[in-house]
This record gives structure tokens, sequence and C-alpha cells, in this order.
């Protein structure tokens, strides 16, 4: 049987939760691989686990220099994470790490420098925890044509917009997010929208060869969102969703994260909670549609244990699954084309329905519904509109001419995704 030595750097949520999985009776069982931790590598204890007799070094930078393997990187940020990576790679060891934030932003580096010295960067908990995205990409759809890649890829967004449309409001949602652990140290990661810019910056990498990092493209979060934007989505039969996208369009990757509306009936739609959701549109088997938990201690040791037997049953032939980015440019944003949803708040002024129905027609943006609440004591009136299709720049020129309109108190717009 295969043994393979593993060291683990970082002892936090994540790293304890991989400790624990692989005590599992089923990991026992495997009959051709025995995974050992050898060595940890932790700054302090964590109360939450005890380690027993495992050789634990307080510097992380011991780590690669011990006889492991695979050195299993679960401190998180990025330089120091980067320098860890890059020594253990130099020492010959193979890397395993739930860290997007490292990958988007010096995947090409870390990949090269496993290539020259023959080893493995192995990713999959980095995008949707244990959500076998990485591999269904990089492995099972290889032989397909892959022409767009979208999907719900940040668990505490999700969390939010699903909590929210029961009612629940953004603070609290957010607050229980992070006991459970889904939601990065430093929560505005989550909630501005980069967690999910870092993921599908990977996945565009493993799908189209875009490098890493990606070059600047479109990224939204989830903080303007109000309770009344579900109340629309439900008139209308739509779910409100934080949609991350790469698509090939001509030769080039259109790029984007940011909230959008979805029809009800879509598989993504339906997902709700901490999990995530991808679709993949491939010209062999259709569209691929893939769910699972996307965040947490569990699901993301799912994700390291995948690749720890991945490399594990690879090193008596030496399979190598690492990429190398190709020279795909990145679209630009404004000439993406949607259907928007513009929510207005506006002064209850006489004929106010035309005016703002002048500034759309003014634009040349077509208004396919008009939606008007009742004026509040303030005298302030609710206008939610769907647009016909049109294209980024010209939705920004009208959402610009809209906000200097001195009937308008606050406007803001919500792309609707094509099914
Ligand atoms: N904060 C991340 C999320 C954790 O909520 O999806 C998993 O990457």
């Amino acid at each position: 049987m295969k043994k393979l030595r593993i060291g683990i750097c970082g002892w936090g949520n994540i790293a304890t939760g991989l400790y624990d999985a692989l005590q599992s009776d089923l990991l026992q069982q495997l009959d051709d691989l025995n995974i050992s931790i050898d060595c940890i590598g932790a700054r302090r204890d964590n109360p939450i686990c005890d380690y027993g007799d495992i050789p634990v070094f307080r510097d992380i930078f011991d780590i690669p220099d011990q006889d492991v393997d695979v050195v299993v990187e679960l401190i998180g940020g990025v330089e120091v994470a980067r320098e860890l990576i890059l020594k253990a790679i130099n020492n010959g060891k193979h890397i395993i790490t739930a860290n997007k934030a490292v990958i988007f932003h010096h995947g090409d580096e870390i990949f090269q420098a496993a290539r020259d010295n023959e080893v493995q960067v192995l990713i999959e908990a980095s995008v949707c925890a244990g959500t076998p995205v990485v591999k269904l990409i990089k492995n099972e759809l290889a032989g397909n044509n892959i022409s767009k890649v979208s999907g719900m890829l940040n668990g505490t967004s999700n969390f939010i917009l699903s909590s929210m449309e029961e009612g629940m409001d953004f603070d609290e949602a957010l607050s229980i997010a992070k006991k459970e652990g889904y939601a990065e140290p430093d929560p505005s990661f989550d909630i501005d929208g980069m967690d999910a810019a870092h993921k599908i910056g990977i996945l565009s990498h493993l799908a189209y060869g875009s490098s890493l990092p990606p070059k600047e493209f479109y990224i939204e979060g989830i903080s303007n969102i109000s309770t009344l934007d579900f109340k629309y989505a439900s008139i209308n039969n739509l779910a409100l969703k934080h949609l991350a996208v790469a698509k090939m369009r001509e030769g080039s990757v259109e790029m984007r994260v940011h909230p959008v509306f979805l029809d009800k009936k879509s598989s993504l739609a339906s997902l709700h909670g901490v999990r995530n959701g991808i679709e993949i549109d491939t010209d062999l088997v259709g569209k691929v549609y893939l769910a699972g938990s996307g965040a947490g201690r569990e699901s993301t040791a799912s994700g390291l244990i995948s690749d720890l037997i991945a490399i594990g049953r690879s090193l008596d032939n030496n399979t190598a699954v690492i990429s190398h980015s190709l020279n795909v440019a990145i679209k630009d944003f404004d000439l993406a084309v949607f259907k928007y949803y513009f929510y207005l708040e506006v002064s209850n002024e006489p004929d106010i329905a035309n005016a703002i129905n002048s500034c759309f027609a003014d634009n040349n943006v077509s208004v396919e519904n008009f939606l008007q609440e009742d004026a509040t004591k303030d005298q302030q009136v609710v206008i939610m509109i769907t647009t016909g299709l049109v294209n980024e720049k010209n939705a920004q020129v009208l959402l610009d001419a809209l906000s200097c309109s001195s009937f308008v108190t606050s406007v803001r717009l919500i792309r609707i995704e094509a099914n």
C-alpha cells in the first residue's frame, strides 16, 4: 500500500476540519493508500483540535524542509502563502491548497514553478470547497469546448440572499454565516464579490486558459440589495442571486461577478443557503450542472481529501495535473448585453411616470415592465422597471442620467441573466 506523507501548514478551522475528516473509517479502509500527517506548521495551538503526537513546528516555513510528499497550504492570505508554496515546490513537494486568493494572484507563477520542478499543485478546495468543479472541468470535461461557466460561487452571499428572501435582515444573516465558518476572516471579501471573483478567475483559467492573475474585470457584491428587490423578484417569478460568469465570445472571455435576477425555474435559482451551484455549457454533453455545499470545514475537507487521493494515486505513474495560461483576452464589459432591472426612488410629482419613461426613451432603452409603489409619508415613490435588451455602456449612461435628474432620489440597477 502506498504511503502518502503530508505536512499541514495552518491550524485553523479548515486545517482542523481536514484533520478530523482524515480520521474517518472510510479513509482507513482505502486499500491502495495510507495518508499520514507527518507534521503540522502552526504558530499556535487550536483549542478545538488536539493533534496528539504529531510533531508541530511553530515556523510554517520549516514544513517544506521536512521529509513529506505533500505540503497542504491552509494558512490563507496571499504573499506569505505564495512564498511558502514556492519554497515547498522548489524543495520538490507536491502542493494542495484551498487558498483561492493566492492562486488567483500568483497562479501562473506557481504553476510554472510546479512544471519546472515536476510536482503537482492541486486546488480542488479553492473553488466551491468540496463541490468537485475543478476536476470536472480539468479532467472529465477536457474533451469539450466550454462556452460558458456560470454559478453562485460564494456560499456566504447565497446564504445571506436566501435568508433575506425569507425575511431575515442582512446583518443577522452575515453574523450567522460568520458563526458557521462560511465567511472569510474578512467578510468584505464575500459581500463585495472578491471571493467569487477569485473563484471565477480560476475556473476561467481552467476552461479557457485566461491568465492568473486575470486582466481586470467587472466585480460587484451584494451590499446594495434591499428587501424590495425580493418583492420585485417574487412578482416576476425571478430569483435574486449573486452570479459569477466566464463566457467565451468570439475568442475572448466575458468575465463578470454581480447580482442578477434568474428565472425562478432555472436550476441555479432553486439553490438556497450555503449551497454553490455551477452550470457549464459544453458542446459534447450540453449543459452540465453541479451543486453542493461551497463553504465550511467539512465541505473543504472533502475537496482537500479528493486532491490527496488524486496525488497519492498518481505518484506511481507521475501524472501531472497542472495547467498553463494562454494569451486569451478579457472582453470589454461595456459590450455585454442584458435586460436590466432599475430600482428608483423618486419624488412624488405629477406626471412622474411620464418623466421617467421619457428619460428611458431619450437614452434608447426600451421599457418592458413598469411597476410603481404607493407614495410614502415623505412623498417618495419606488418605481421598478424591467428594460428590453441593452448593452452595459448604454445602461450606465442611463443610470448616470437618472442619478443627475432632479426628481430621482436614488437609483440602481441589477442585471437579468439570460437562460
Ligand atoms: N467564504 C467562502 C464562501 C468560503 O462563503 O464561499 C469558501 O470559499
